[in-house]
Protein backbone atom coordinates (compact mmCIF):
# COMPACT_ATOMS: atom_id res chain seq x y z
CA UNK A 1 0.00 0.00 0.00
CA UNK A 2 1.76 3.74 -0.92
CA UNK A 3 1.68 5.94 1.75
CA UNK A 4 -0.10 9.56 1.59
CA UNK A 5 3.10 12.14 0.96
CA UNK A 6 4.21 13.35 4.34
CA UNK A 7 5.28 16.62 3.11
CA UNK A 8 4.09 19.36 5.25
CA UNK A 9 2.00 22.78 4.10
CA UNK A 10 5.40 25.21 5.19
CA UNK A 11 8.25 22.72 3.87
CA UNK A 12 5.91 22.72 0.10
CA UNK A 13 5.92 26.41 0.42
CA UNK A 14 9.30 27.02 1.09
CA UNK A 15 9.98 24.46 -1.82
CA UNK A 16 7.09 26.87 -3.95
CA UNK A 17 5.29 23.71 -4.36
CA UNK A 18 1.37 23.91 -4.67
CA UNK A 19 -1.18 21.42 -3.86
CA UNK A 20 -4.66 21.14 -5.75
CA UNK A 21 -7.09 22.04 -4.35
CA UNK A 22 -9.07 19.48 -6.32
CA UNK A 23 -6.63 16.82 -6.59
CA UNK A 24 -5.40 17.05 -2.76
CA UNK A 25 -3.02 14.95 -1.16
CA UNK A 26 -6.29 12.63 0.02
CA UNK A 27 -7.70 12.12 -3.57
CA UNK A 28 -4.34 11.80 -4.88
CA UNK A 29 -3.70 8.97 -2.37
CA UNK A 30 -7.30 7.67 -2.74
CA UNK A 31 -7.12 7.05 -6.41
CA UNK A 32 -3.86 5.77 -6.22
CA UNK A 33 -5.41 3.39 -3.04
CA UNK A 34 -7.78 2.79 -5.99
CA UNK A 35 -6.05 2.13 -8.73
CA UNK A 36 -3.50 -0.78 -6.38
CA UNK A 37 -6.67 -2.58 -4.79
CA UNK A 38 -9.54 -2.40 -7.63
CA UNK A 39 -11.74 -2.14 -4.45
CA UNK A 40 -13.62 1.05 -3.12
CA UNK A 41 -13.77 2.14 0.79
CA UNK A 42 -15.44 0.82 3.49
CA UNK A 43 -15.07 2.05 6.67
CA UNK A 44 -16.84 3.14 9.50
CA UNK A 45 -18.08 6.60 12.00
CA UNK A 46 -19.80 9.43 9.82
CA UNK A 47 -19.33 12.08 6.97
CA UNK A 48 -16.22 14.24 7.20
CA UNK A 49 -16.81 16.55 5.08
CA UNK A 50 -18.22 20.12 6.22
CA UNK A 51 -21.36 20.47 5.94
CA UNK A 52 -23.96 23.22 7.72
CA UNK A 53 -24.54 22.08 11.03
CA UNK A 54 -26.17 23.14 14.64
CA UNK A 55 -22.54 25.08 15.14
CA UNK A 56 -23.98 27.94 12.65
CA UNK A 57 -27.18 28.81 14.89
CA UNK A 58 -26.73 30.26 18.12
CA UNK A 59 -29.43 31.06 20.66
CA UNK A 60 -29.83 34.86 21.65
CA UNK A 61 -30.46 34.51 25.37
CA UNK A 62 -32.24 36.88 27.15
CA UNK A 63 -31.99 40.48 28.22
CA UNK A 64 -35.00 43.04 28.68
CA UNK A 65 -37.39 41.36 26.15
CA UNK A 66 -36.85 38.20 27.75
CA UNK A 67 -36.74 36.76 31.06
CA UNK A 68 -33.97 34.50 32.10
CA UNK A 69 -34.43 31.82 34.75
CA UNK A 70 -32.22 31.36 37.34
CA UNK A 71 -29.93 28.66 36.85
CA UNK A 72 -29.80 26.98 40.12
CA UNK A 73 -33.24 27.85 41.77
CA UNK A 74 -35.49 27.86 39.04
CA UNK A 75 -36.52 24.10 37.33
CA UNK A 76 -36.12 23.31 33.99
CA UNK A 77 -37.82 20.22 32.67
CA UNK A 78 -36.19 17.66 30.60
CA UNK A 79 -38.24 14.70 30.96
CA UNK A 80 -40.42 13.27 27.24
CA UNK A 81 -43.20 10.68 26.49
CA UNK A 82 -42.42 9.06 23.56
CA UNK A 83 -45.59 6.73 22.07
CA UNK A 84 -48.56 9.09 22.61
CA UNK A 85 -50.20 8.34 19.74
CA UNK A 86 -51.68 5.45 20.20
CA UNK A 87 -49.20 2.62 22.45
CA UNK A 88 -50.92 1.61 25.60
CA UNK A 89 -47.87 2.05 27.27
CA UNK A 90 -45.97 5.10 26.27
CA UNK A 91 -42.07 5.70 27.33
CA UNK A 92 -41.34 7.85 29.53
CA UNK A 93 -37.53 9.28 29.45
CA UNK A 94 -36.15 11.71 32.27
CA UNK A 95 -34.06 13.20 29.71
CA UNK A 96 -34.42 13.90 25.96
CA UNK A 97 -31.38 12.04 24.39
CA UNK A 98 -31.46 8.61 23.79
CA UNK A 99 -29.13 6.39 22.52
CA UNK A 100 -29.27 5.32 18.65
CA UNK A 101 -29.39 1.44 17.28
CA UNK A 102 -25.97 0.24 16.80
CA UNK A 103 -25.98 -3.62 16.37
CA UNK A 104 -24.26 -6.90 18.17
CA UNK A 105 -21.93 -7.94 15.49
CA UNK A 106 -20.75 -4.11 15.08
CA UNK A 107 -20.22 -3.48 18.33
CA UNK A 108 -19.01 -5.95 21.07
CA UNK A 109 -21.44 -7.54 23.52
CA UNK A 110 -19.62 -5.74 26.86
CA UNK A 111 -19.76 -2.43 24.77
CA UNK A 112 -24.02 -2.87 23.80
CA UNK A 113 -24.32 -3.69 27.78
CA UNK A 114 -22.23 -0.76 28.06
CA UNK A 115 -24.65 1.72 26.50
CA UNK A 116 -27.71 -0.22 28.30
CA UNK A 117 -26.17 0.47 31.72
CA UNK A 118 -25.37 4.63 31.00
CA UNK A 119 -28.83 4.87 29.25
CA UNK A 120 -30.57 3.48 32.28
CA UNK A 121 -28.35 5.09 34.91
CA UNK A 122 -29.87 8.64 32.93
CA UNK A 123 -33.23 7.14 32.43
CA UNK A 124 -33.42 7.19 29.00
CA UNK A 125 -33.70 4.51 26.32
CA UNK A 126 -31.00 2.30 24.93
CA UNK A 127 -31.81 0.27 20.94
CA UNK A 128 -31.07 -2.84 19.46
CA UNK A 129 -29.89 -3.32 15.94
CA UNK A 130 -28.94 -4.87 13.19
CA UNK A 131 -28.12 -8.07 14.74
CA UNK A 132 -30.88 -9.06 17.59
CA UNK A 133 -31.11 -8.29 21.12
CA UNK A 134 -28.68 -9.67 23.16
CA UNK A 135 -29.36 -11.12 26.53
CA UNK A 136 -26.90 -8.84 28.57
CA UNK A 137 -28.49 -5.59 26.88
CA UNK A 138 -32.11 -6.45 27.66
CA UNK A 139 -30.88 -7.31 31.93
CA UNK A 140 -28.98 -3.58 31.58
CA UNK A 141 -31.52 -1.66 30.06
CA UNK A 142 -34.60 -0.53 31.40
CA UNK A 143 -36.22 0.84 28.60
CA UNK A 144 -35.03 -0.94 25.27
CA UNK A 145 -36.06 -0.28 21.99
CA UNK A 146 -36.07 -3.34 19.50
CA UNK A 147 -35.17 -2.24 15.48
CA UNK A 148 -36.89 -4.65 13.13
CA UNK A 149 -34.82 -3.97 9.78
CA UNK A 150 -35.03 -4.33 6.70
CA UNK A 151 -32.49 -7.79 7.15
CA UNK A 152 -34.46 -9.18 9.45
CA UNK A 153 -31.52 -10.50 11.50
CA UNK A 154 -32.03 -11.41 14.84
CA UNK A 155 -35.71 -10.83 14.33
CA UNK A 156 -38.36 -13.06 16.84
CA UNK A 157 -41.74 -12.42 18.01
CA UNK A 158 -40.01 -13.00 21.77
CA UNK A 159 -37.75 -10.41 21.87
CA UNK A 160 -40.47 -8.54 20.17
CA UNK A 161 -42.73 -8.57 22.78
CA UNK A 162 -39.40 -8.79 25.56
CA UNK A 163 -39.22 -4.56 24.10
CA UNK A 164 -40.21 -1.53 25.31
CA UNK A 165 -40.82 -0.16 21.80
CA UNK A 166 -40.33 -1.49 17.85
CA UNK A 167 -38.67 0.99 15.94
CA UNK A 168 -39.27 -0.32 12.28
CA UNK A 169 -35.36 1.20 10.28
CA UNK A 170 -36.32 2.04 6.68
CA UNK A 171 -32.77 3.75 6.30
CA UNK A 172 -29.85 5.18 8.42
CA UNK A 173 -28.64 9.04 7.45
CA UNK A 174 -25.24 7.44 6.56
CA UNK A 175 -27.16 5.54 3.56
CA UNK A 176 -30.15 6.42 2.40
CA UNK A 177 -31.17 3.77 0.03
CA UNK A 178 -28.29 1.42 1.39
CA UNK A 179 -27.89 -1.60 3.46
CA UNK A 180 -25.89 -2.76 5.93
CA UNK A 181 -22.50 -4.30 5.53
CA UNK A 182 -20.97 -6.96 8.28
CA UNK A 183 -17.22 -8.17 7.25
CA UNK A 184 -16.51 -11.83 7.85
CA UNK A 185 -13.84 -11.07 10.47
CA UNK A 186 -16.38 -10.04 12.90
CA UNK A 187 -19.24 -12.44 12.39
CA UNK A 188 -18.08 -15.19 14.88
CA UNK A 189 -20.27 -18.47 16.06
CA UNK A 190 -22.03 -15.93 18.74
CA UNK A 191 -22.96 -13.38 15.68
CA UNK A 192 -23.59 -16.25 12.93
CA UNK A 193 -25.87 -17.72 15.32
CA UNK A 194 -27.80 -15.01 15.66
CA UNK A 195 -28.08 -13.79 12.34
CA UNK A 196 -28.47 -17.08 10.76
CA UNK A 197 -25.68 -16.22 9.13
CA UNK A 198 -22.34 -18.33 8.39
CA UNK A 199 -19.16 -17.65 10.23
CA UNK A 200 -16.55 -15.90 8.74
CA UNK A 201 -18.17 -15.15 5.11
CA UNK A 202 -18.78 -11.26 4.17
CA UNK A 203 -22.82 -10.27 4.72
CA UNK A 204 -24.44 -7.20 2.96
CA UNK A 205 -28.02 -7.11 4.52
CA UNK A 206 -30.98 -5.76 2.58
CA UNK A 207 -31.42 -2.29 1.69
CA UNK A 208 -35.40 -2.80 1.12
CA UNK A 209 -37.27 -4.39 3.62
CA UNK A 210 -39.44 -7.46 2.03
CA UNK A 211 -42.39 -7.41 4.06
CA UNK A 212 -43.57 -4.01 2.04
CA UNK A 213 -43.34 -2.22 -0.58
CA UNK A 214 -44.65 1.21 -0.09
CA UNK A 215 -46.59 2.67 3.23
CA UNK A 216 -50.24 0.94 2.70
CA UNK A 217 -47.82 -2.44 3.12
CA UNK A 218 -46.26 -0.73 6.15
CA UNK A 219 -49.14 0.35 7.69
CA UNK A 220 -50.45 -3.38 7.28
CA UNK A 221 -46.94 -4.26 8.96
CA UNK A 222 -47.46 -1.91 11.71
CA UNK A 223 -51.04 -3.21 12.83
CA UNK A 224 -49.24 -6.80 12.78
CA UNK A 225 -46.60 -5.95 14.84
CA UNK A 226 -48.95 -4.03 17.46
CA UNK A 227 -51.20 -7.09 17.55
CA UNK A 228 -48.40 -9.35 18.08
CA UNK A 229 -47.49 -6.64 21.33
CA UNK A 230 -50.99 -6.36 22.40
CA UNK A 231 -51.26 -2.34 21.22
CA UNK A 232 -48.69 -2.18 24.17
CA UNK A 233 -45.42 -0.54 22.55
CA UNK A 234 -44.81 2.51 21.03
CA UNK A 235 -43.73 1.99 16.89
CA UNK A 236 -41.20 4.47 15.46
CA UNK A 237 -40.19 4.55 12.03
CA UNK A 238 -36.53 5.29 10.73
CA UNK A 239 -35.56 6.66 8.02
CA UNK A 240 -32.65 8.08 6.51
CA UNK A 241 -32.67 12.01 5.90
CA UNK A 242 -33.74 11.57 2.02
CA UNK A 243 -36.78 13.13 1.32
CA UNK A 244 -37.65 13.98 5.20
CA UNK A 245 -41.14 16.24 4.10
CA UNK A 246 -42.34 13.09 2.38
CA UNK A 247 -41.22 10.23 4.02
CA UNK A 248 -42.50 11.62 7.82
CA UNK A 249 -45.69 12.70 6.47
CA UNK A 250 -45.92 9.05 4.92
CA UNK A 251 -44.48 7.61 7.80
CA UNK A 252 -47.48 9.19 10.02
CA UNK A 253 -49.81 7.80 7.27
CA UNK A 254 -48.75 4.38 7.72
CA UNK A 255 -49.37 4.92 11.72
CA UNK A 256 -46.16 5.61 13.09
CA UNK A 257 -46.04 6.58 17.21
CA UNK A 258 -42.62 8.17 16.65
CA UNK A 259 -40.67 9.52 13.53
CA UNK A 260 -36.91 9.29 13.38
CA UNK A 261 -34.71 11.10 11.35
CA UNK A 262 -31.10 10.60 10.89
CA UNK A 263 -29.10 13.28 8.94
CA UNK A 264 -26.65 12.42 6.49
CA UNK A 265 -23.92 12.96 9.65
CA UNK A 266 -24.92 10.35 11.10
CA UNK A 267 -22.68 7.70 12.10
CA UNK A 268 -22.59 4.07 10.52
CA UNK A 269 -20.89 0.62 11.65
CA UNK A 270 -19.63 -0.02 8.13
CA UNK A 271 -20.42 1.18 4.35
CA UNK A 272 -18.62 2.70 1.12
CA UNK A 273 -17.12 6.02 2.37
CA UNK A 274 -19.12 6.80 -1.25
CA UNK A 275 -21.86 6.80 0.25
CA UNK A 276 -21.39 8.14 3.80
CA UNK A 277 -20.02 11.78 2.23
CA UNK A 278 -22.17 11.84 -0.85
CA UNK A 279 -25.60 10.97 0.14
CA UNK A 280 -28.39 12.39 2.26
CA UNK A 281 -28.79 15.28 3.62
CA UNK A 282 -27.57 17.32 6.74
CA UNK A 283 -29.53 17.01 9.84
CA UNK A 284 -29.85 20.46 10.31
CA UNK A 285 -31.83 20.58 6.57
CA UNK A 286 -33.62 17.25 7.65
CA UNK A 287 -35.27 18.47 10.98
CA UNK A 288 -36.88 21.49 9.48
CA UNK A 289 -38.41 19.21 6.73
CA UNK A 290 -39.75 16.67 9.22
CA UNK A 291 -41.02 19.47 11.39
CA UNK A 292 -42.93 21.16 8.58
CA UNK A 293 -44.39 18.13 7.35
CA UNK A 294 -46.18 17.43 10.99
CA UNK A 295 -47.13 20.95 11.26
CA UNK A 296 -48.58 20.26 8.15
CA UNK A 297 -50.69 17.42 9.18
CA UNK A 298 -50.80 18.90 12.41
CA UNK A 299 -49.40 16.19 14.25
CA UNK A 300 -46.83 18.53 16.09
CA UNK A 301 -46.89 16.75 19.94
CA UNK A 302 -49.12 13.77 18.71
CA UNK A 303 -46.37 12.19 16.65
CA UNK A 304 -42.99 12.30 18.38
CA UNK A 305 -40.26 13.30 16.41
CA UNK A 306 -36.30 11.82 17.24
CA UNK A 307 -33.77 13.30 15.89
CA UNK A 308 -29.65 12.21 14.97
CA UNK A 309 -27.01 12.31 12.96
CA UNK A 310 -23.74 14.39 14.84
CA UNK A 311 -25.44 15.15 18.18
CA UNK A 312 -22.28 16.10 19.85
CA UNK A 313 -22.91 18.63 22.54
CA UNK A 314 -25.91 20.15 24.97
CA UNK A 315 -26.07 23.23 22.46
CA UNK A 316 -26.61 20.46 19.59
CA UNK A 317 -29.33 19.05 21.87
CA UNK A 318 -31.16 22.18 22.84
CA UNK A 319 -30.94 23.25 19.12
CA UNK A 320 -32.21 20.75 17.26
CA UNK A 321 -35.09 20.54 19.98
CA UNK A 322 -35.69 24.75 19.50
CA UNK A 323 -36.02 23.35 15.93
CA UNK A 324 -39.09 20.87 16.49
CA UNK A 325 -37.61 17.95 17.33
CA UNK A 326 -38.94 16.35 20.83
CA UNK A 327 -35.52 14.45 21.63
CA UNK A 328 -32.30 12.94 19.80
CA UNK A 329 -30.30 10.06 19.41
CA UNK A 330 -26.72 9.52 19.20
CA UNK A 331 -24.38 6.80 18.06
CA UNK A 332 -21.05 8.06 17.43
CA UNK A 333 -20.34 10.48 20.64
CA UNK A 334 -21.96 7.50 22.72
CA UNK A 335 -19.07 5.42 21.67
CA UNK A 336 -16.52 8.21 22.17
CA UNK A 337 -17.95 8.52 25.53
CA UNK A 338 -17.72 4.76 26.69
CA UNK A 339 -14.08 4.65 24.82
CA UNK A 340 -13.89 4.50 21.07
CA UNK A 341 -10.83 6.70 20.09
CA UNK A 342 -9.05 6.50 23.46
CA UNK A 343 -6.01 7.76 23.40
CA UNK A 344 -4.98 5.33 26.09
CA UNK A 345 -4.71 2.89 22.95
CA UNK A 346 -2.74 4.83 20.68
CA UNK A 347 0.24 2.90 20.32
CA UNK A 348 -1.97 -0.14 18.95
CA UNK A 349 -4.08 2.34 17.01
CA UNK A 350 -1.05 3.37 15.45
CA UNK A 351 0.73 -0.10 14.75
CA UNK A 352 -2.72 -1.00 12.79
CA UNK A 353 -2.29 2.52 10.52
CA UNK A 354 -4.54 4.92 12.65
CA UNK A 355 -4.50 7.33 15.62
CA UNK A 356 -7.17 7.77 18.93
CA UNK A 357 -8.88 10.72 17.29
CA UNK A 358 -8.85 9.18 13.58
CA UNK A 359 -10.07 5.87 14.22
CA UNK A 360 -13.37 5.01 11.79
CA UNK A 361 -12.35 1.68 10.30
CA UNK A 362 -15.46 -0.10 12.47
CA UNK A 363 -15.79 -2.43 9.60
CA UNK A 364 -12.18 -4.13 10.57
CA UNK A 365 -12.75 -5.86 13.61
CA UNK A 366 -9.45 -5.23 15.45
CA UNK A 367 -10.38 -2.29 17.95
CA UNK A 368 -8.33 -1.34 20.26
CA UNK A 369 -10.46 0.02 22.88
CA UNK A 370 -12.82 -3.93 22.21
CA UNK A 371 -15.98 -1.49 21.46
CA UNK A 372 -16.03 -2.27 17.72
CA UNK A 373 -14.95 -6.18 17.63
CA UNK A 374 -15.82 -9.71 18.34
CA UNK A 375 -12.38 -10.41 19.18
CA UNK A 376 -12.64 -12.14 22.95
CA UNK A 377 -8.93 -10.54 24.28
CA UNK A 378 -9.71 -7.03 22.75
CA UNK A 379 -13.43 -7.16 23.87
CA UNK A 380 -12.19 -8.05 27.35
CA UNK A 381 -10.33 -4.80 27.78
CA UNK A 382 -13.91 -2.60 27.79
CA UNK A 383 -15.51 -2.82 31.36
CA UNK A 384 -19.46 -2.80 30.69
CA UNK A 385 -19.58 -1.40 34.05
CA UNK A 386 -16.98 1.61 34.45
CA UNK A 387 -17.99 2.47 30.23
CA UNK A 388 -21.87 2.68 30.98
CA UNK A 389 -21.13 5.20 34.31
CA UNK A 390 -18.71 7.76 31.78
CA UNK A 391 -21.80 7.13 29.32
CA UNK A 392 -23.84 8.28 32.21
CA UNK A 393 -21.49 10.94 32.83
CA UNK A 394 -21.40 12.45 29.47
CA UNK A 395 -25.57 12.11 29.28
CA UNK A 396 -25.70 14.16 32.36
CA UNK A 397 -23.18 16.84 30.67
CA UNK A 398 -25.30 16.90 27.30
CA UNK A 399 -28.60 17.64 29.70
CA UNK A 400 -27.02 19.94 32.19
CA UNK A 401 -25.92 22.07 28.93
CA UNK A 402 -28.85 21.43 27.39
CA UNK A 403 -30.62 23.04 30.62
CA UNK A 404 -28.47 25.93 30.90
CA UNK A 405 -29.27 27.10 27.65
CA UNK A 406 -33.17 26.92 27.68
CA UNK A 407 -32.51 28.89 31.07
CA UNK A 408 -31.17 31.45 29.38
CA UNK A 409 -33.69 31.77 26.79
CA UNK A 410 -36.09 32.07 30.17
CA UNK A 411 -37.43 28.45 28.90
CA UNK A 412 -38.65 26.13 32.06
CA UNK A 413 -39.09 23.07 29.88
CA UNK A 414 -36.50 22.25 26.92
CA UNK A 415 -39.23 21.81 25.11
CA UNK A 416 -40.47 25.23 25.03
CA UNK A 417 -36.88 26.30 22.93
CA UNK A 418 -38.36 27.56 19.86
CA UNK A 419 -36.73 28.56 16.44
CA UNK A 420 -37.40 32.54 17.39
CA UNK A 421 -35.01 31.77 20.15
CA UNK A 422 -32.63 30.92 17.75
CA UNK A 423 -30.31 32.96 14.63
CA UNK A 424 -28.52 31.32 12.14
CA UNK A 425 -24.75 32.79 11.33
CA UNK A 426 -24.45 32.10 7.59
CA UNK A 427 -27.00 32.50 4.76
CA UNK A 428 -27.06 28.38 3.83
CA UNK A 429 -27.96 27.88 7.86
CA UNK A 430 -30.65 30.53 7.65
CA UNK A 431 -32.13 28.73 4.65
CA UNK A 432 -31.61 25.41 5.34
CA UNK A 433 -32.98 25.97 9.67
CA UNK A 434 -35.54 28.46 8.91
CA UNK A 435 -33.90 30.72 10.93
CA UNK A 436 -33.41 34.54 10.59
CA UNK A 437 -29.83 35.48 9.55
CA UNK A 438 -28.05 37.22 12.16
CA UNK A 439 -28.90 40.87 12.36
CA UNK A 440 -31.67 40.51 10.24
CA UNK A 441 -35.42 38.74 10.25
CA UNK A 442 -34.38 37.23 7.03
CA UNK A 443 -34.81 33.73 6.26
CA UNK A 444 -33.88 33.05 2.30
CA UNK A 445 -36.25 31.36 0.48
CA UNK A 446 -39.09 31.17 3.09
CA UNK A 447 -41.81 31.17 1.05
CA UNK A 448 -40.09 28.80 -1.73
CA UNK A 449 -38.90 26.01 0.90
CA UNK A 450 -37.33 22.70 -0.65
CA UNK A 451 -39.68 19.87 -0.35
C1 LIG B 1 -21.18 1.29 15.14
C2 LIG B 1 -22.53 1.71 14.63
C3 LIG B 1 -23.49 0.74 14.36
C4 LIG B 1 -24.75 1.11 13.88
N1 LIG B 1 -25.69 0.13 13.65
C5 LIG B 1 -26.94 0.50 13.29
C6 LIG B 1 -27.98 -0.46 13.20
O1 LIG B 1 -27.78 -1.64 13.43
N2 LIG B 1 -29.21 -0.03 12.84
C7 LIG B 1 -29.48 1.30 12.61
O2 LIG B 1 -30.63 1.66 12.32
N3 LIG B 1 -28.52 2.23 12.70
C8 LIG B 1 -27.27 1.87 13.05
N4 LIG B 1 -26.31 2.84 13.21
C9 LIG B 1 -26.69 4.25 13.04
C10 LIG B 1 -27.17 4.83 14.38
O3 LIG B 1 -28.35 4.20 14.78
C11 LIG B 1 -27.49 6.33 14.26
O4 LIG B 1 -28.45 6.53 13.26
C12 LIG B 1 -26.28 7.21 14.01
O5 LIG B 1 -25.15 6.69 14.65
C13 LIG B 1 -26.58 8.61 14.51
O6 LIG B 1 -25.56 9.50 14.19
P1 LIG B 1 -24.32 9.84 15.16
O7 LIG B 1 -23.45 8.64 15.13
O8 LIG B 1 -23.66 11.00 14.52
O9 LIG B 1 -24.84 10.12 16.52
C14 LIG B 1 -25.04 2.48 13.65
C15 LIG B 1 -24.07 3.45 13.93
C16 LIG B 1 -22.83 3.08 14.42
C17 LIG B 1 -21.81 4.16 14.72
Amino acid sequence: MNEISKIQPKEAFEWGLRESHGFDKGVIHEIQRAAETGIYRIRGFGAKREVPTFDDLVFLGASISRYALEGYRERCDTSVTLGTRYAKKPIELAIPVTIAGMSFGSLSANAKEALGRGASQMGTSTTTGDGGMTPEEREHSTQLVYQYLPSRYGMNPDDLRKADAIEIVVGQGAKPGGGGMLLGQKITERVGQMRTLPVGIDQRSACRHPDWTGPDDLAIKIRELREITSWEKPIYIKCGAARPYYDTMLAVKAGADVVVIDGMQGGTAATQDVFIEHVGLPTLAAVRMAVEALDELNMRGKVQLIVSGGIRSGADVAKAMAMGADAVAIGTAALIAIGDNDPKWEKEYREIGSGAGYWEDYQAGNDPAGISTQDPELSSRLDPALAGRKLANYLSVLTLEAQTLARANGKSDLRNLEPEDMAAMTVEAAAMAGVPLAGTSWIPGVDTAAR
